[in-house]
């Protein structure tokens, strides 16, 4: 049952008062046909969290709105507890797993980093169904913007996707390096693509490669691999992190006016965190200019890194086997500057977005994130033979508590269909 009031014919030259009354109307009548079938089938057996599924599961589905007003829940503060169930997939099932995250391969001892489960405060967080998720981006398009943790996510999210429905064919256009793939699951003509941007913005490494590693960012320009082609995508997931650590040399209207971690004793030191704003506002306003662009905008929120004795540069390692208690580890130092960094920069996207009819949502999976220094390959990224000391504490094995973030990803994508469902009413 489909009411919407903007699709009815003529509805402007309708006076007002008529409208009303045809509005009331149509609402009495829309919840007497949920609520009625409802209770009708309700058995003292099945709670009110849990509908009977298969044939009344329309029903239930359609009522649910009228629930969550009065019910909402912040799925990203909780605490990670143990569960019997393992993981969605394993490096056998799944074969979009990239070499540096397949933990199990590369001999990963332990298992026990895969029987958690992240239960926020006040409600629960579902397990991910892959066939709810695709059915609620039948027809449509994602894609994922950033670093190698957002590809992290987007071979999570395959994995958890192709082990339920099947292998997704490799459309990419230009695929030579990885960098920017496409895959479409045929039966539901759902694209998922990614797009190489660490920092969102224009950035040109020096080549040949200087000494420092010094990149050059141009803070207020968008980074053209992305930005020309969003617009036809449905939801665009946004994210970037570690790399705004390395030496910079910022530009500002084609002019540099200062850099991070300076080799130059007269330049200005602007630090990692002025780069990593500048970042996200130019993102967010690119993609409100977009005239095109009809999507949703989630930002996922900083990946924090978990090195212990050090950094990935001075044999820093991530040697722990269990999550932390949310009453054992705050954000801090870097972590905690980033995270609010990219909150702010989002508030006041969100405010402007909103304006120009633009939806933008936060993926805020940090402080689930930051209680799992179990999750990283360590020195699992590689065979051990390969002989490399760098322990990796910024990825996430696969399967492993990235996967989570998809969990959020589909628990979005419901509240989201669900609230505009609410809004048309
Ligand atoms: C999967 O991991 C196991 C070890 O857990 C290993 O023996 C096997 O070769 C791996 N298979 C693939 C396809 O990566
Ligand atoms: C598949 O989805 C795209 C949008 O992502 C749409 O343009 C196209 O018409 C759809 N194709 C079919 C066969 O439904």
């Amino acid at each position: 049952m489909k009411i919407n009031v903007a699709d009815l014919p003529q509805g402007k030259t309708i006076p007002h008062n008529i409208l009303r009354f045809l509005l009331l109307v149509l609402t009495l009548t829309f919840i007497c046909f949920t609520l009625i079938p409802l209770c009708v089938y309700q058995t003292p057996a099945s709670s009110s969290s849990s509908y009977p599924s298969h044939s009344h599961r329309k029903v239930a589905y359609e009522s649910k709105p009228l629930r969550l007003i009065r019910k909402k829940c912040d799925i990203s503060s909780g605490e990670w507890i143990p569960q019997t169930q393992g993981p969605y997939y394993t490096n056998m099932t799944c074969k979009h797993i990239h070499d540096q995250q397949n933990c199990m391969l590369h001999g990963r001892p332990d298992t026990g980093y895969l029987y958690w489960r992240w239960k926020p405060g006040d409600c629960e967080l579902p397990r991910f169904d892959a066939r709810q998720f695709l059915d609620i981006v039948r027809g449509k398009s994602m894609a994922f913007v950033g670093d190698s943790v957002a590809r992290n996510q987007m071979q999570s999210l395959l994995c958890m996707l192709s082990t339920t429905v099947g292998e997704p064919v490799d459309v990419s256009e230009n695929s030579w390096d990885g960098k920017f793939k496409r895959w479409l699951f045929t039966d539901y003509n759902f694209t998922i693509a990614t797009f190489w941007s660490p920092q969102l913005v224009k950035a040109k490494d020096t080549w040949p490669k200087e000494t420092t590693g010094l990149m050059h960012l141009y803070v207020d320009e968008p980074d053209e691999a992305w930005i020309t082609k969003i617009d036809k995508f449905d939801y665009v997931i946004i994210s970037a992190g570690q790399w705004f650590w390395r030496p910079l040399l910022f530009y500002e209207h084609g002019k540099v006016v200062g850099c991070h971690i300076c080799f130059d004793k007269k330049m200005k030191d602007l630090t990692m965190y002025y780069g990593y704003r500048r970042a996200f506002r130019t993102a967010f306003k690119a993609i409100s200019k977009r005239k095109e662009f009809k999507g949703v905008v989630f930002l996922r929120t900083f990946s924090t890194g978990h090195f212990e004795d050090g950094t990935w540069k001075t044999g820093g390692t991530c040697p722990r086997t269990k999550p932390f208690k949310s009453s054992e580890k705050r954000l801090k130092e870097f972590d905690l500057e980033f995270y609010l960094t990219q909150m702010e920069e989002y508030r006041a996207a969100e405010r402007k977005a909103r304006k120009r009819g633009l939806k933008l949502r936060l993926l805020d999976t940090t402080q689930a994130t930051l209680l799992r220094p179990d999750g990283h390959p360590g020195p699992y990224g590689h065979f051990p033979q390969e002989n490399r000391i760098v322990h990796d504490c910024v990825h996430w094995c696969l399967p492993g508590p990235i996967d989570t973030w998809n969990e959020f990803l589909l628990q979005m994508l419901k509240t989201d269909g669900e609230r505009s469902f609410e809004e048309r009413l």
